[in-house]
């Protein structure tokens, strides 16, 4: 912050409350920002490694020097339009804490609805799992902390995100098997659950997404023209990878849904129903391939 920083010199003890103030008067009120103020404390409780409810009972407290040098270092990056999860260098999804970076889309919340949809389905026990596109690895890993006897395969274009997904999977204690690879082409068929959160954005609307989503990768965005590119690619291989009776999980990006439904009918799949996001809009697609052993449900006969 340098001079901009009056009052948080080197050498002074700086009380949380002042570090607060500061960097609320620092960080500038846009979407992205919406509460400045709140935007200060998580930045100031992750360089310290503290609960944000910690630093709200102690405001008298002295901030060690060196949390302080790094809590600067990341409101002045923050102020620049920087996402706050590649400051931190994690992300939590689904409880759990994964590791980002500038390789790897920063998981969004409406992803859970994804697992959430995976987790109610009638999936065998021993069920084979993809996750394509897997970025950090947080669909694939929770999957497989969530249901350990699932066999998890990932993949992803970009080897360096794979490294991430890897580095989760061991750092969680997941057993995941990530691939390096483009989509599904090169991997063997009998999947019982295909989840993916494909890159959707129309590559014409880029240009006009907040910048802190500008900051991840070109690679993550991008779903071409339509910005249905990869979906329509996957969608077209389903019906080779998934097992007789085995569910396809897609997020979608508005509007998206009624196409994907469309292409899904051509290639011989059923559209079983949508999820919801909070904002209405239809954010994941469940396909079933027919066939398999349909389960039982009802009273008896
Ligand atoms: C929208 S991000 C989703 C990441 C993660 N699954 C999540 O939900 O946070 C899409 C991911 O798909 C990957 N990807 C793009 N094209 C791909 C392709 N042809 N084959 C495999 N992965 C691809 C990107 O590198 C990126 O990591």
């Amino acid at each position: 912050m340098g001079a901009a920083s009056p009052g948080l010199g080197d050498n002074e003890a700086v009380k949380v409350n002042d570090a607060i103030a500061l960097g609320q008067r620092l960080l500038p009120q846009t979407p992205g920002i919406p509460d400045p103020r709140r935007e200060a404390r998580w930045l100031l409780a992750h360089a310290w490694g503290v609960e944000e409810a910690w630093l709200v009972s102690n405001p008298g407290g002295s901030v060690p020097a060196p949390v302080l040098a790094r809590y600067r270092a990341w409101i002045e990056r923050r102020a620049r339009g920087e996402p706050a999860h590649h400051l931190t260098g994690t992300c939590t999804f689904w409880g759990r804490r994964f590791a980002v970076s500038a390789a790897v889309l920063i998981p969004r919340p409406e992803t859970e609805l994804l697992i959430e949809a995976a987790l109610s389905l009638d999936l065998p026990s021993m069920a084979r799992v993809l996750d394509a596109g897997t970025g950090s690895g947080c669909l694939a890993v929770t999957l497989a902390l969530e249901w350990p006897s699932w066999e998890v395969v990932a993949v992803d274009i970009s080897c360096e995100a794979a490294r991430v997904a890897s580095r989760n999977a061991a750092t969680l204690g997941a057993c995941v098997r990530v691939v390096c690879g483009d989509l599904s082409a090169a991997l063997a068929p009998g999947f019982g659950l295909v989840a993916a959160n494909l890159p959707y954005i129309p590559t014409n609307m880029l240009g006009t997404l907040p910048v802190e989503v500008q900051h991840d990768p070109r690679r993550a965005l991008d779903g071409g023209h339509d910005g249905l590119t990869l979906v329509r690619r996957l969608i077209n291989d389903l019906p080779r990878i998934l097992a007789p009776g085995g569910w396809a999980l897609l997020e979608l990006g508005e509007e998206q849904s009624s196409e994907a439904v469309r292409l899904a009918g051509q290639a011989g799949l059923v559209a079983v129903r949508t999820v919801r996001d909070l904002g209405g809009c239809e954010r994941i697609l469940l396909l079933r391939k027919p066939g398999g052993v349909e389960p039982v449900t009802g009273r008896e006969a």
